[in-house]
């Protein structure tokens, strides 16, 4: 007999049907001659009964014997019953073991840091099986627009020479015997191949020190990066939120299920699959804040907290454009209009949950580039081959990065970054 899924089985066509699964024992307990077992594959859950008047002694006592997270094959009829989770379940005729399970280290009520000691185990919970789907449509999502329009997909290094966001959060490596840094974004390299491909685009890990733990910074995370030649700030904008409702509306027709099982109140998320966001810029932001009682000015940086306030305003996610050039990195092009502001900008997430891209358009002038880089303390001898790019052929160009697992978490409405990934890696803890 062919093996089914548990979600193939649930339908009333199926009522009547023998089938054989196969899964692991998510919930056990025996009532009055009777085993209640419910399976968990990768498709669902569905009850099993094992009854002791239909089945072999040998049979039911295996049954009443069953850890959790046992995995298991079970033959049986397919019955429809309301009081079920999900509104089916199997009447068991024969029951094979696969693998045992003895005293599963997590039985429910546990801290997070024993949950994330056990993250190899955790990870079968309901709740991240659940985002990891919704993470899968995410990335599908945004290679399906990103082939649509266009785009070409490149793959640049991990270790790299030189800075591109700050030394502060860099992390270095011993490569052979020189010192090399992990990767904190691909955009200079991707700055290197619009010279010839024009568009184009990668996911890889990017790394972050990030210094302080909070609930949306992570030491590595996936790091999806646009790059455009011809494109100002405007047109990358455009794409920042093409790409993003796309995303969103791709979660909500594949994903209805993952979202109502995480109690994901779903209207902001429709309401964020209409294009264009609001954009304000960094002044006005300044001025809100003020208005709200912030103690805020002019040319300091918007934490999380300033995030937070800020997106009580909006029901969508929002554009935050024309930062102080102090406070962003040195490769942003500073305004004509107003050198001391940046043509740069953050799409923040509603519902509080502030930053989910940040992007510009670059410098294309060699003089002022060079001078940023001084100004940052950098050695311009460092980045030879980035200043070279405004030497030979200089254009226009704008990019973006999306953190994929900002996205996720504001999708998924996750209190903390570390469930949006299967092994966070952060301050204090890089295991397993
Ligand atoms: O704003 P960031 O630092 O911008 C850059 O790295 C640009 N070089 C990207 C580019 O233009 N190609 O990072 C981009 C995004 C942020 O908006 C945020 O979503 C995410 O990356 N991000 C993080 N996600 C998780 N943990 C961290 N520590 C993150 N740091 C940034
Ligand atoms: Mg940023």
């Amino acid at each position: 007999m062919v093996f089914m899924s548990i979600a193939q089985v649930m339908n009333d066509d199926m009522i009547g049907e023998e089938v054989e699964l196969r899964g692991w024992v998510y919930r056990h307990r025996v009532i009055g001659g009777k085993v209640f077992v419910v399976l968990r594959d990768s498709t669902g859950i569905i009850q099993c009964v094992i009854d002791s008047s239909k089945v072999s002694p040998q049979v039911y006592d295996t049954a009443v014997n069953l850890g959790i997270e046992s995995s298991i094959a079970v033959k049986g009829i397919v019955r429809k019953e309301p009081r079920a989770p999900g509104g089916y379940e199997l009447h068991v005729k024969d029951l094979r073991v696969y693998g045992i399970s003895r005293d599963f280290p997590i039985k429910g009520g546990e801290g997070i840091e024993y949950l994330l000691d056990n993250r190899h185990l955790w990870i079968r919970s309901r709740k991240l099986t659940n985002v990891m789907k919704i993470k899968h449509t995410v990335l599908k999502a945004g290679r399906e627009w990103l082939l649509e329009n266009g785009w070409w997909e490149v793959t640049p290094p991990i270790l790299t020479a030189s800075a591109c966001e700050g030394g502060a959060t860099l992390f270095e490596v011993k490569y052979f015997d020189k010192k090399a840094y992990l990767s904190q974004s691909a955009q200079l390299y991707l700055e290197v191949l619009i010279y010839s491909l024009e568009k184009v685009w990668s996911l890889t890990p990017s790394f972050r020190a990030e210094q302080s733990r909070t609930r949306r910074h992570l030491a590595e995370y996936w790091h999806l990066e646009l790059e455009a030649a011809w494109y100002n700030m405007y047109d990358i904008m455009n794409v920042a939120e093409e790409l993003t409702a796309y995303i969103i509306k791709r979660v909500l027709e594949e994903n209805e299920r993952e979202l109502k099982l995480l109690n994901r109140d779903t209207s902001i998320l429709e309401k964020s699959t209409k294009t264009p966001y609001p954009r304000i810029t960094y002044d006005e932001a300044i001025d809100r804040l003020k208005k709200k009682g912030l103690a805020i000015s002019w040319g300091e940086d918007l934490g999380a907290d300033e995030e937070r306030v800020l997106t009580q305003d909006f029901e969508t996610p929002f554009f935050i454009t024309h930062f102080p050039k102090e406070i962003k990195s040195f490769y942003m092009k500073t305004d004509p209009k107003r050198p001391e502001v940046v043509l740069g900008f953050d799409l923040l997430a509603p519902e509080g949950y502030g930053e989910i891209i940040g992007g510009s358009e670059r410098e294309d002038n060699y003089d002022k580039l060079y001078q940023r880089i001084l100004d940052e303390g950098y050695d311009p001898s460092d980045y030879k081959w980035y200043l070279d790019l405004r030497k030979y052929g200089s254009v226009p160009h704008s990019g973006f990065g999306l953190g994929i697992e900002r996205l996720v978490m504001w999708i998924a409405g996750l209190d903390h970054i570390r469930d949006a990934i299967p092994f966070p890696r952060y301050r204090g803890r890089i295991y397993p």
